[in-house]
């Protein structure tokens, strides 16, 4: 009678086994998958540190190669005849402004008068522009060849106006190519197509042509100043700048302040491919009058010295023309808060 019970409890106890056994093995599976549930883990999670950690150092490099906000905007200060040694006030007025300005400053040329003497720019020009002459990249206008192949000038400003002698050079500012050109074709060998100068305004072109461009002279290929006016033998300069698309041309001479439309090199309103100019002859000798308005004249003024201040930005530049304190009756202007302004922005197209 015995027997039996202890069978079944023999083989209840083989069955708790086998179970228990059993059971072992279903934990220590679960335990294996947990383990390589959490090896993947692991891995993943090391493989996005190591993701994260390369992308920050790309980003990094690139933020290197990128230029700064500082190199993203330029800003230069220009003007042209500036300094009467027989009345130094007029250029000790814009003077006053480039002290408040930062930026390269540009003169556009007959930087002064009577004559570019070296007597006059140590004894004038220093006295006034020539305490910002460590940030000022000149172009040489027709008063300064008074004084024989404008040795006065050319000693006075020394590499900051290129190769001696030649009056024409190039430098980049941020993502601006600016361009010097001499317009005293005669003391240079010609401005006519093939000439020296010509020749190496077309090469510099080449090498720069994915650039903003901006040039900068002193007699104005358009102008409607009543002195000088229109200079035709600037065309084949516009030619050049024009097939490579620059935007700016800069200039001087006619005694005034007159800005353009972008325009082609025959003076055609061209708002896609054209250059914008503008004369700023109002550095401080005289004012004079005007002509009739050219078709492309947009804005001029004959009433006040001052300079003409532009924010070069990569594809865009503001321009602002600053006149001395107490001068702002200015002529064809649009008026803000009572005060007759000049300022606009340009995106290049
Ligand atoms: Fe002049
Ligand atoms: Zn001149």
């Amino acid at each position: 009678m015995d027997a039996e019970p202890r069978k079944i409890s023999r083989s209840k106890n083989v069955l708790k086994a086998r179970w228990n056994r059993r059971a072992y093995f279903i934990r220590r599976k679960i335990k294996r998958s947990q383990f390589l549930i959490y090896k993947r883990l692991m891995k993943l999670t090391l493989f996005l540190l190591l993701l994260a950690a390369s992308l920050a150092t790309i980003g990094q490099n690139q933020a290197k190669n990128l230029p700064s906000d500082a190199a993203a905007e330029q800003a230069v200060i220009a003007s042209g005849d500036i300094v009467d040694c027989a009345n130094l006030s007029g250029s000790e007025a814009t003077a006053q402004l480039l002290d408040k300005i930062p930026g390269t400053i540009l003169t556009l040329g007959d930087s002064v008068y009577p004559d570019g003497s070296g007597t006059n720019f140590s004894d004038c020009y220093a006295r006034t522009w020539g305490r910002h002459r460590a940030r000022t990249r000149p172009a040489v206008g027709n008063h300064e060849y008074h004084t024989p192949g404008a040795a006065g000038y050319f000693n006075y400003f020394g590499e900051a106006a290129g190769e001696p002698g030649r009056g024409y050079y190039s430098f980049n500012l941020g993502a601006w190519h600016v361009i010097a050109l001499n317009s005293q074709c005669s003391d240079v060998g010609g401005c006519q197509k093939g000439s020296p100068e010509e020749q190496w305004l077309r090469s510099d072109l080449q090498q720069n042509s994915s650039k903003c461009i901006l040039a900068y002279w002193h007699s104005p290929r358009f102008s409607s100043g009543d002195e000088h006016g229109n200079d035709p033998s600037m065309k084949p300069f516009w030619e050049d700048l024009y097939a490579a698309g620059a935007d700016i041309v800069l200039n001087g001479h006619d005694h005034d302040y007159e800005r353009f439309a972008p325009q082609d090199s025959d003076g055609a309103a061209d708002p896609e491919k054209g250059i914008r100019e503008f004369v700023v002859g109002t550095g401080g000798k005289n004012q004079r009058g005007f002509h009739k308005a050219l078709p492309t004249t947009e804005a001029r003024s004959n009433k006040t010295f001052g300079v003409l201040k532009l924010s070069l930005h990569p594809g865009s530049y503001a321009w602002e023309f600053i006149p001395v304190p107490g001068q702002t009756h200015l002529n064809c202007y649009r008026q803000a808060r009572g005060v007759e302004i000049e300022m606009g922005i340009w995106r290049i197209p």
